[in-house]
């Protein structure tokens, strides 16, 4: 693909992350944000990231910061948006967007949960509108989930996949507008069963992150679910299937132990206790090791 004008308005924890894959895959990008000191702080941001991975800094070059939007959506072949998650906000930006670009320019939404269908509904070119779900952060995290609303054009998919291919992400299509797109279904299938098994006395929550980092986590990152069914067979994947899921948690609504927790103020690393205590030095340590293993994952996916 040649190179792309883009533009990514909010240079927050997403958006910097998001303006810095672009830029050093060879894309001018434009980053707009309502906060003065976001601008003023985005090239060190981005230049700490690349040194701290290696890489060229000299992709700063191709990153400018413009404090309005109309000039920094003026002329790009592609807008991304990764502002607070508030739906009226969202969609008056994007009416805002639109009066300044091309009728073909692409617009997605950085949106973690918020349907795309509700924040593009009121757009005049909707066939140009999607959704790209990156994951934190944005420069170590592969997968880029792409979702077609009932409006969006397959060339805008097309171009989406593609661009986001070529910059060395993990795109994947999510051909329905549903809750939770795809990664966050399956994390949170999976997290709703963590949550039920303490709240039955079965183990406590360490044992539950453990049992996981200790068995099937380790396989994960190379082997998924149905990859693994397929392994073991899918008839034997029936017989436990058959066993396991009426025993396992199928509430609709989230757990009562979750809801506790969080009415008694345990927020979780926020406040110190969650499913467990934390330190400062445990907190510190944990995100320490999660960057550590994401940062050797990118290299191993490098060699
Ligand atoms: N943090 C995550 O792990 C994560 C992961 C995936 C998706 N998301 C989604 O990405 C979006 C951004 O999240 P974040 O974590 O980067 O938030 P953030 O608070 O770090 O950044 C949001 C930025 O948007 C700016 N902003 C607000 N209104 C604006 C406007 N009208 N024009 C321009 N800039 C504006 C803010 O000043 C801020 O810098 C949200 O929709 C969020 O749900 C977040």
């Amino acid at each position: 693909m040649s190179k792309a004008k883009i533009a990514v308005i909010g240079a927050g924890l997403m958006g910097h992350g998001i303006a810095q894959v672009f830029a050093l895959a060879g894309h001018e990008v434009t980053v707009s944000d309502t906060v003065m000191k976001n601008l003023d702080t985005l090239a060190t941001r981005i230049a700490a990231n690349l040194r701290d991975l290696g890489e060229d800094e000299s992709a700063i070059a191709r990153v400018l910061p413009c404090v309005d939007v109309a000039e920094a959506v003026h002329g790009v072949d592609y807008v991304v948006e990764a502002v607070f998650e508030d739906l009226a906000l969202k969609q008056k930006l994007f009416a805002e967007i639109e009066a300044h670009v091309r009728p073909d320019t692409i617009l997605a939404s950085n949106t973690s949960v918020i349907p795309i269908t509700d924040i593009m509904r009121g757009l005049k070119h909707r066939e140009r509108a999607l959704g790209t779900h990156w994951w934190n952060p944005p420069f170590l995290v592969p997968l880029v989930e792409v979702i077609e609303t009932q409006w969006t054009g397959a060339d805008a998919i097309a171009f989406t996949m593609k661009l986001h291919a070529d910059v060395g992400k993990t795109p994947a299509h999510v051909k329905k507008d549903v809750p939770g797109f795809i990664g966050n279904r399956l994390q949170h299938a999976l997290w709703r069963e963590a949550v039920s098994l303490v709240e039955n006395g079965i183990c406590d929550a360490e044992t539950v992150d453990a049992v996981i980092k200790a068995a099937f986590g380790r396989r994960l990152a190379v082997l998924g679910p149905l990859e693994n069914a397929d392994m073991v067979g899918t008839d034997l994947t029936l017989a436990i299937h058959k066993t396991v899921l009426p025993a396992i948690d199928s509430r609709p609504g989230p757990s009562p132990y979750l809801e506790r927790l969080v009415a008694e103020g345990k927020l979780g690393f926020k406040s110190g206790d969650g499913f467990r205590k934390w330190t400062p030095a445990q907190q510190r340590e944990l995100r320490a090791k999660v960057l550590r293993h994401l940062k050797k994952a990118r290299e191993a996916d490098a060699t």
